[in-house]
């Protein structure tokens, strides 16, 4: 809302113009480059909505072949990477990890960093690289070792292996490629939005998404979903729902998985991924955490009138595909950094300095005290 000529937050001012997303935050629809995110969700696979995110087109087969090998054959780490990463205490933030490597690689691939239309190999080599990273840190810090990439495998089955290391079932893939593709691209939000100011600068596109990891880290972007799995804790049993949440609300608690800035009724990806809790539960003959949020949706709804978010049901599909809840935001980033690049590539394109304005609201024409008649306040 405007206050005094402000709007706090930049709540629905339009910074730009872009052709990579749109959202209609009245009707609930979710569009990457003119096709609907529930078809490409239904249809297509991650290494295709990376593709069209980046070119601007869905894939030929050959095509789509080309960019499948391209990112299988980015998988490896160089070795100081490694070494980085063998450093890493295993109680590291694992965000703090992965912004740090990013940044790392950018001082050892400099030609991959250079602002302008080559960034496109930058973008393939991040998207490709950052499951690796998450796997050998996961790995490191529990112990076992790490794999030698696999070039054979999808990206959702390679981030999959990558982290457990266990061969996954046609359906686990598929759950995760579809959270992959739901989680690609997403407007201006925060972490792009950061990605497109670091490069409006001229700044590298490893500089960038090392902007935009560090604000997806935040808990009103990025991290919601674990959120959700210690409520689901608290709550325990659907019975209780009703009481653990509306003694929350009392406090003024934000009850996490809810509300969203653009849209004004339920998200469109929490619709799909509500549909995959259930699938997923049921095959695995684990249907408890989605008869849970199922009573803790219920019941914000019939207290706040709030809708579901991306993150209400992504965590407890991660969580039946083994995945430890401090990589879900991780895994966050290893599918938006897609989206991420796609962003800067744009900005390189059409570039103009983001440079917004602040209204002063502080003194002027203080006298200046010299430091020795100075007194603490
Ligand atoms: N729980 C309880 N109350 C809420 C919630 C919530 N999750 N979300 C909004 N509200 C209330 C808020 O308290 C306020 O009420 P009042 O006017 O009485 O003070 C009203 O709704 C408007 O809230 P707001 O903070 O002005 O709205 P916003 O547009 O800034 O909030 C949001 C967007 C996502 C920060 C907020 O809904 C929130 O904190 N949700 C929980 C965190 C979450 O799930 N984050 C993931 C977002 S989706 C990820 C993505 O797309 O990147």
């Amino acid at each position: 809302m405007a206050e005094g000529g402000v709007q706090r937050g930049l709540e629905d001012v339009v910074a730009l113009e872009s052709q990579i997303c749109f959202i209609d935050g009245k009707e609930g629809r979710l569009i990457y480059r003119g096709y609907d995110i529930r078809e490409l969700a239904e249809r297509s696979t991650f290494e295709e909505v990376a593709y069209l995110l980046w070119y601007g087109r869905l894939p030929t087969p050959d095509q789509l072949d080309g960019l499948r090998t391209r990112l299988a054959g980015l998988r490896a780490l160089p070795e100081p990477i490694e070494r980085i990463l063998a450093e890493m205490p295993p109680s590291a933030n694992a965000m703090d990890v992965l912004r740090t490597c990013v940044s790392a690689l950018a001082i050892l691939e400099p030609a991959e960093t250079q602002p302008g239309p080559s960034s496109i190999g930058g973008a393939l080599r991040l998207t490709a690289v950052l499951p690796t990273i998450l796997g050998h840190f996961h790995r490191a810090r529990a112990g076992m070792p790490r794999l030698a990439p696999a070039p054979d495998l999808s990206h959702a089955a390679w981030v999959l292996h990558a982290l457990r290391g266990t061969e996954a079932s046609e359906l686990e893939v598929r759950a995760l490629d579809v959270a992959l593709i739901l989680h690609a691209d997403h407007e201006l939000n925060a972490s792009t939005f950061a990605a497109r100011v670091t490069a409006s600068t001229l700044s590298d596109l490893y500089s960038a998404v090392t902007s935009a990891i560090g604000t997806l880290k935040g808990p009103l972007h990025g991290g919601a979903n674990e959120r959700v799995m210690e409520l689901l804790d608290e709550v325990g049993t659907p019975a209780r729902a009703e009481e653990v949440v509306r003694a929350k609300l009392a406090r003024h608690e934000r009850i996490m998985g809810f509300g969203h800035r653009v849209y004004k009724v339920e998200d469109p990806r929490a619709t799909i991924l509500r549909e995959w809790s259930r699938k997923l539960g049921q095959a695995k003959g684990n249907l408890r955490y989605f008869d849970l949020l199922r009573q803790v949706e219920q019941v914000v709804h019939a207290e706040k009138g709030l809708y579901p978010n991306v993150d209400l049901y992504s965590g407890s599909i991660y969580t039946l595909l083994g995945i430890p809840r401090d990589l879900f935001t991780p895994l966050f980033a290893a599918s938006r950094v897609s989206g991420w690049t796609a962003h800067v590539l744009e900005e390189y394109q059409d570039l103009r300095l983001i440079r917004p304005t602040s209204r002063y609201v502080g003194p002027i024409d203080l006298a200046y005290v010299p430091i020795e008649k100075r007194t603490a306040a």
